[in-house]
Formats: C-alpha cells, structure tokens, sequence
C-alpha cells in the first residue's frame, strides 16, 4: 500500500487545463502526469436491496472498515463496514424501510431527496435510540432519480456521516426503464459516494474539528469512493452510467476524464434531464448528486478524476487543484453491453411564475467574529444562522401550504454553502440573475449558493407537522450543525 500510495501522492509538476463559467484557466499540479494515477483495488458496489422483495432491514452499527487491506479503521456502517446498501423504490409503489439502531448512540435516519411526509423523513425529531427501531412506510410519489440516507442527529450529523452512515435510494419508474438506459446495477450502472478523509499511516483519523475546520467545513485530503481508495472497476465495451454522490462533509468536487474527452450529464438530484449534456467537467457540492454516462466502447480504460475544489473561492481554488482517482474503469468484453444514450430523456413540465403564491428568502450567516474562542461547536452556535435565527428544534420558522408554488430567495454570507431544503426538488429560476445552464435546468434539491441571490420554484405534495418537521439547512455539515438550519411544517 505504502508504495502504491506514493506514487500518485509523490511526483514533480504538471500542467493541465480546467474552466470554470466557459473561462479557460491553466494550473500545475504535484503530479507527473495523472496517469500516474494508480488504482488499488476493485470497487466495491454497495448490495443491492430492492423494496419490492417486500420490508428492507437496516442496520446501524460500530464496525471497522479496511480502507487499506489489512489495515483497520473504526467506522460505522449499515449492514457493512462502511457506508450502506442501496435501496430500491419505485413510484406509484409503497417502501416499507426499517432502520435499527445497534450503535451506542441515538441518531436518526434522514431520506435525502425523498418526497415523504415528515413522519417518515427522519429528521433531527425523528430519533432512534440505541437498542430501538422504527419503520418507515411510504408510498414513491417521485419520478426516477438517486436520492440517498444518513443521519440527521442534531449537532452529530458530521460526525455520523463522517464515520460511515450514508446509503443510496434508486428510485425507478416506467419511464425511465423505457428508455434502455444502462440498467444493470454494479455493471453498468454504479453508485458512487465520493468522499474525503485523512489516513494517518493507512488508518482513518477519527472525526474531529477545530474552530477554523467548523468556520470553513472539514477538508480532508484523500478521496474515498464507495469506501476504497483509488478503485478500479471492470465495465462492458459499452456505455456506463455513473450516480455520482458528493457525500463529503464541506469538500466541493470536480470530475472530469483523465484524457479530457466528453461524458454526458443525465440526470440532478431529483431526475432525469430533458436531454443529455455533454460535459468536460463537472462540480458538484456537497449533498449534490448527478447522474453522468461515460462511453467505453472504443476504450480499453478510462480514469475519471475528482479534484477537491475550495468553496470560499471556486476560481482561485482552481490553482491548488490536487486530482485524484475517483474511479478508473476498465472495459472487458466479458461483461455483455446494455443500454444506450437516448437523444431525449425526460419532459420537464415547468412552473409559471404567474402561479407563485409565497416568496421567501433565506440568508445563510456566519459571525466571523468568535472565531479562535472556543473549538466547541456548540458554544457557537450561535454564530451560524439563517435570517439571523440559529437552528432550535422547538421553534418553527415558517408554515408552507400543501401543493402550493413557492419562489425560494437564497443567498449565502462569507463563502458558498450548499442550501438544501427537505420533502420536496424544486426547479432553479435565477442565480445571479442568470438562468440556469442546460445542464442545471433538472429537479435538485441541493444548490450551491454565494452571496448572489439563487432563486428556485418549488411546491410542497406532501404534509409535515410540528411533531416532525422539515427542515432547509446548509449541506455543510459542520455548518448544519453549528446551526446554519431552521425547520418548517407543510400543511
Ligand atoms: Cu442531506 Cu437535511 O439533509
Ligand atoms: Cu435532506
Ligand atoms: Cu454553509
């Protein structure tokens, strides 16, 4: 491992080319080249359970994850060492989920992305403690997408998260298995959760932040995917579709192919776009998930590279772009070839502006100034809020009518933070006063805001009352945490 991990983290300059809003930038790296890029171990795909086989088990508990092979490091995991099973959902269907707690803490189980009534959203009211279980039952509402779970424990978020809580929701439905989309779950079409930890001597260091790494986000330095370290993965001679998760705590990622050519972008958070975007890069911010298909029928290998990108400053950070190997796919004629990249994905039925019935803004605040007081996040609290309100779980910050149009008003002071709000995807209007490219006009429920203001459409189809409510929060999660959230019933 040792001297594997040297190569690619060892090398002299190099120079590559990266844009960012159409603007060409040039940026060296410690890198020789990024083929030097060396892939491990073969990816691990997450077990599949499908929810129409009747009631999915999961369970929360202690464990230990290698990482590295041989060398052990204390994690959480559902069902597995690390991370969790996908679980699938299809629309017009009922989900009967059942989260068991076997950890020696209390956490909650939150459905990221799902359209769920309040009671079954497992936000920070909704707590398991140890030893206990709850159920979920719901009925899939939604269209086709990748949603995803992890805990939603008031001020241990992080901390779950970071240990290992997280899994991914496949929802599915008749229009998009009409399509002839790869589909074939951990051959062509493959979950990853794209993460970042530090390893002292091949081991996972423990979740712990300073005051400054709670002010700026945990940054860690070395990209974990699906729980392994620069994996590879063998693929048919054919088109793979990749559901791409950022599921770091505060880290903003950007992917592109190791030899620059193009993949397309198919899907946001919440489904399908009406076409396919062809695309060299991608970002994507913490909570986001992108669904992008990569051509490996004339190739033998592909790397796809993540570099960490720094959300203060998205354009200087440009310069201290570190790539790594997020997957490096190899294509065998063993595995048979499915699916295609149809030329039209998905009908996107708009909102009118006409019908909005409520607007509302949401500033995301920091107070810079207590920083160097105190490491503890919660002797701050305080100094993250929305609207100048920090997170109480006694107070509701708003009451937003069943099924009616919403124009959301987001902004965020000191750097960027990723808003995103529970129960609900909604349509991007404005950022900055610009619509949205052609590769964000989807259904998201996580947008990456600056102090300009985004605007979104969104309506609410399902109910929370005050007992379990929703909640809008910023996706970094130590910012989450430390308060950066607020809470709202859908009546
Ligand atoms: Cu991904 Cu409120 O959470
Ligand atoms: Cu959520
Ligand atoms: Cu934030």
């Amino acid at each position: 491992m040792d001297k594997n991990r040297r190569s690619f983290l060892i090398g002299g300059a190099a120079v590559a080319t990266a844009s960012l809003g159409g603007i060409g930038y040039t940026f060296s790296n410690q890198l020789t080249s990024s083929r030097a890029l060396t892939s491990h171990s073969r990816l691990p795909v997450p077990e599949l359970l499908d929810s129409s086989q009747g009631e999915v088990i999961v369970t929360a508990q202690d464990m230990q994850h290698e990482f590295y092979a041989g060398l052990k490091s204390k994690t959480m995991g559902f069902n597995s060492s690390y991370l969790g099973p996908t679980i699938k959902l299809y629309k017009d269907k009922q989900a009967r989920v059942t989260f068991r707690n076997q950890l020696s803490e209390p956490t909650t189980i939150h459905g990221h992305g799902l359209h769920v009534a309040g009671r079954w959203d497992g936000g920070p009211q909704n707590i398991i403690k140890p030893g206990e279980q709850v159920t979920y039952q719901f009925d899939i509402i939604q269209q086709a997408g990748t949603s995803w779970y992890h805990p939603h424990m008031m001020g241990k978020t992080a901390e779950q998260v970071h240990a290992g809580l997280a899994g991914f929701y496949i929802i599915e439905d008749q229009h998009s298995a009409s399509l002839n989309l790869p589909s074939v779950y951990g051959v062509n079409d493959i979950p990853l959760a794209v993460q970042d930890r530090t390893f002292v001597n091949g081991v996972m260091r423990p979740y712990s932040v300073t005051m400054e790494q709670i002010m700026e986000g945990l940054k860690e330095d070395t990209l974990v995917v699906n729980g392994s370290i620069a994996p590879y993965k063998e693929v048919p001679q054919g088109w793979v579709r990749l559901r791409l998760l950022n599921g770091s705590n505060a880290r903003y990622h950007r992917y592109r192919l190791e030899d620059s050519s193009s993949f397309y972008k198919i899907a946001t958070e919440g489904g399908l776009l009406e076409r396919p975007v062809p695309m060299s890069e991608l970002i994507m911010a913490p909570g986001e998930r992108n669904e992008i298909m990569i051509d490996m029928s004339q190739v033998a290998s592909r790397q796809l590279l993540c570099d960490f990108i720094g959300g203060e400053d998205l354009w200087l950070s440009l310069f201290a772009a570190k790539p790594q190997l997020a997957l490096e796919l190899r294509s065998t004629p063993q595995l048979e070839a499915q699916g295609e990249l149809p030329e039209k994905l998905n009908h996107i039925l708009g909102y009118k502006l006409t019908d909005v019935a409520v607007e509302r803004d949401f500033v995301l605040q920091m107070d810079m100034e207590g920083e160097q007081q105190s490491d503890s996040i919660h002797a701050h609290h305080n100094m993250f809020s929305i609207n100048g309100r920090s997170m109480n779980m006694k107070h509701i910050n708003h009451t937003s009518k069943l099924g009616q149009l919403e124009l959301w008003r987001i902004s965020g002071e000191e750097m960027r933070h990723p808003f995103h709000m529970h129960g609900t995807s909604f349509l991007i209007l404005s950022q900055n006063g610009v619509a949205p490219a052609d590769a964000d006009r989807g259904w998201k429920d996580t947008v990456d805001v600056n102090e300009g203001v985004t605007e979104v459409l969104l309506k609410f189809d399902v109910p929370a009352d005050r007992q379990y409510p929703f909640m809008y929060h910023c996706h970094i999660l130590e910012h989450e945490d430390a308060g950066m959230m607020g809470q709202f019933t859908v009546e």
